[in-house]
C-alpha cells in the first residue's frame, strides 16, 4: 500500500489505514474504498460562515438576518419547511430512489420560478428527460435553468453566473469536487460538496435545496452522514408502490420539526392534501375486526388514524411480532401489559400491526388504540366505527393524559365521531367536543375493556 493513501468505510466514514473486511463503527461488511489521501489543506483564512470576519463579537452587535422566507407555493411543503426557504438555508431532501423527490423539487422550482430564476442542477437526469417531466407536470418556465454539471465548483461558478434565486441539487450523490480525489457518492466526497455548498449558501443568501438518495437498508454512503452539516433535514416517507406520500422534517433550524406535509402522486405530479383524515381513514373497512381509530398529533395537526391488528395462532413455538408504521418495542410494551393486566393469553399468538396509509406514529397517545385493535381482534369482535380512542397506558395498565386534547377531540367531532374514549383528564373539555362527542373517560385499562367487550 503506497503511504499516502488511506481506506474508508463507505457507510459511515471511519478511516483505517488498511483495508478491513468489516468496518468497526458500524459493522458494514466489504464497505472499505481505498482513498488517496488529499494534499494539506488549502489556504482557509476567509472562511466564515456569515461572510463577515470570523472574529468573535458581542452579540447585540450581530446584524439580525432577514429571514423573509421565500414561499413554495405549495401550502404542504411550506409547512414542514416552517413558512419557506430561509434565505441562506441549506435544505436537504432524502428518499428512496423513484419516491417523488425530483417530481416535488421541480414543482417547487416551477413556483418560485414566478418570482425569479431558479437554477436546477440535475447529475442524474438529463436536460430532456427533466424537460419531459416538467412537461408532464405542467412545470415549463423559462425562468427555470437547467443544469447537467456535477463538478462542484463549475457548479458553484454558474450559480454566480447567474444569481438565481433559488438552487436545486439533483442529487448529492452525483456531484464531486474536483479537488478531493475520491469517486462521486462516497462519504468524503458528499461531506466535502455539502459543506462547501453550505458555506456557498451562508455567503450568497441563496437557498440551495439538496436531493440524496436513501436506500432501504440504510443509507450507502447516504445523507443520514449529512444530517448534522445541514440547516434542515427532510424525508419522504410512505409506500412507493402506493400514491400516498408524506414529507417529514426530522431537523429544522428555523422551525418546528415533526410537521408533516402529505401529498398524492398522480401523473400530474404530487397533489397536496388538505384533509389528513380523510386521507388516512377513507379506505377503511367496516365492521372487521382489529380496526380502531386513533388521533394523533403530528407538529401542529391532529388527524385520525386507522390502526389495524391481525392476532393469529402461532404455526411455531416462538410467535412472530410485526409492526410497521409503530415501534415494535412499544408493541412488545403493550401486549405484555395486555396479558398481565387484562388475563388474556396472547403470548403464543402471532401479532401483526399496521398503520394504515404509510404514516409512522412515534407519540404515546395511540396505546390504548393499539390495545384495542389487538384485543379486537384476538376476541374476533369488531369495534364501533364510531369511536375513537386517545390515551397513553402506563406499566400498570392504567390510562395517562395526553397533550392537545381538545385539539384531537375536535378533530374527531369535526369527522363525524360520536364516542370517544379518553384518560380521565383534569384538562377542561371545550364545548366543541363535549357537544358533538360522547366523552367516556377512564382510568384503567381494565375499566375500558369492560365497557367494549
Ligand atoms: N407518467 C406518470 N404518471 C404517473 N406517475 C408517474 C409517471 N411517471 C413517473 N411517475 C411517478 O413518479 C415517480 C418518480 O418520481 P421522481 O421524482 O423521479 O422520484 P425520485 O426523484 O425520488 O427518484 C415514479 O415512482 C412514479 O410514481
Ligand atoms: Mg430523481
Amino acid at each position: 500500500m503506497a503511504k499516502n493513501t488511506f481506506f474508508e468505510c463507505e457507510h459511515c466514514g471511519y478511516k483505517s489505514r488498511k483495508w478491513l473486511g468489516k468496518c468497526p463503527d458500524c459493522g458494514a461488511w466489504n464497505s472499505f474504498l481505498e482513498i488517496k489521501e488529499e494534499s494539506k489543506k488549502k489556504n482557509r483564512k476567509n472562511i466564515s460562515l456569515s461572510g463577515e470576519s470570523a472574529n468573535p463579537k458581542p452579540i447585540n452587535q450581530v446584524n439580525s438576518a432577514d429571514y423573509s422566507r421565500i414561499k413554495t407555493g405549495i401550502e404542504e411543503f411550506d409547512r414542514v419547511l416552517g413558512g419557506g426557504f430561509v434565505p441562506g438555508s441549506l435544505t436537504l431532501l432524502g428518499g428512496e430512489p423513484g419516491i417523488g423527490k425530483s417530481t416535488l423539487m421541480l414543482q417547487i422550482s416551477k413556483n418560485i420560478a414566478e418570482k425569479g430564476q431558479v437554477l436546477y442542477v440535475s447529475g442524474e437526469e438529463s436536460p430532456s428527460q427533466i424537460k419531459l417531466r416538467a412537461e408532464r407536470i405542467k412545470a415549463v418556465s423559462q425562468n427555470i435553468l437547467l443544469s447537467g454539471e456535477v463538478v462542484l465548483e463549475n457548479i458553484i461558478e454558474q450559480i454566480e453566473k447567474t444569481k438565481p434565486l433559488f438552487v436545486v441539487v439533483d442529487s448529492i450523490q452525483t456531484i464531486f469536487s474536483s479537488e478531493l480525489n475520491s469517486a462521486p457518492g462516497t462519504v468524503s466526497q458528499i461531506r466535502e460538496t455539502t459543506s462547501r455548498l453550505l458555506f456557498y449558501a451562508k455567503n450568497s443568501g441563496i437557498p440551495i435545496m439538496i436531493i440524496g438518495h436513501i436506500t432501504k437498508e440504510g443509507a450507502i454512503a447516504g445523507p443520514k452522514t449529512l444530517e448534522h452539516i445541514v440547516d434542515t433535514v427532510l424525508y419522504f416517507e410512505g409506500d412507493r408502490f402506493q400514491s400516498r406520500r408524506i414529507v417529514r422534517a426530522i431537523k429544522n433550524r428555523f422551525g418546528s420539526t415533526n410537521e408533516l406535509g402529505l401529498f398524492e402522486m398522480t401523473s400530474e405530479g404530487l397533489i397536496p392534501v388538505s384533509n389528513p383524515s380523510e386521507f388516512f381513514i377513507g379506505e377503511r373497512p367496516e365492521d372487521t375486526t382489529g380496526s380502531a381509530i386513533v388521533c394523533a398529533v403530528e407538529g401542529t395537526r391532529a388527524m385520525l388514524v386507522e390502526l389495524q391488528a391481525l392476532v393469529s395462532e402461532s404455526a411455531f413455538g416462538t410467535p412472530r411480532r410485526m409492526a410497521i408504521g409503530i415501534d415494535i418495542n412499544r408493541l412488545h410494551l403493550l401486549l405484555a401489559i395486555i396479558e398481565k393486566r387484562l388475563d388474556y393469553l396472547i403470548g403464543r399468538d402471532d401479532v401483526y400491526i399496521n398503520v394504515a396509509g404509510g404514516l409512522s406514529i412515534y407519540e404515546p397517545s395511540v396505546d390504548l388504540g393499539i390495545a384495542f385493535a389487538i384485543v379486537s381482534s384476538f376476541l374476533n369482535k369488531p369495534i364501533d366505527k364510531d369511536t375513537v380512542f386517545i390515551g397513553e397506558i402506563g406499566l400498570s395498565g392504567e390510562i395517562r393524559s395526553v397533550s392537545a386534547i381538545n385539539q384531537r377531540l375536535n378533530e374527531a367531532a369535526n369527522m363525524g365521531f360520536k364516542k370517544a374514549i379518553i384518560p380521565d383528564t383534569k384538562e377542561k373539555i371545550e364545548s366543541k367536543a363535549k357537544n358533538n362527542i360522547e366523552l367516556i373517560k377512564v382510568k384503567s385499562l381494565k375499566e375500558a375493556f369492560n365497557l367494549f367487550f
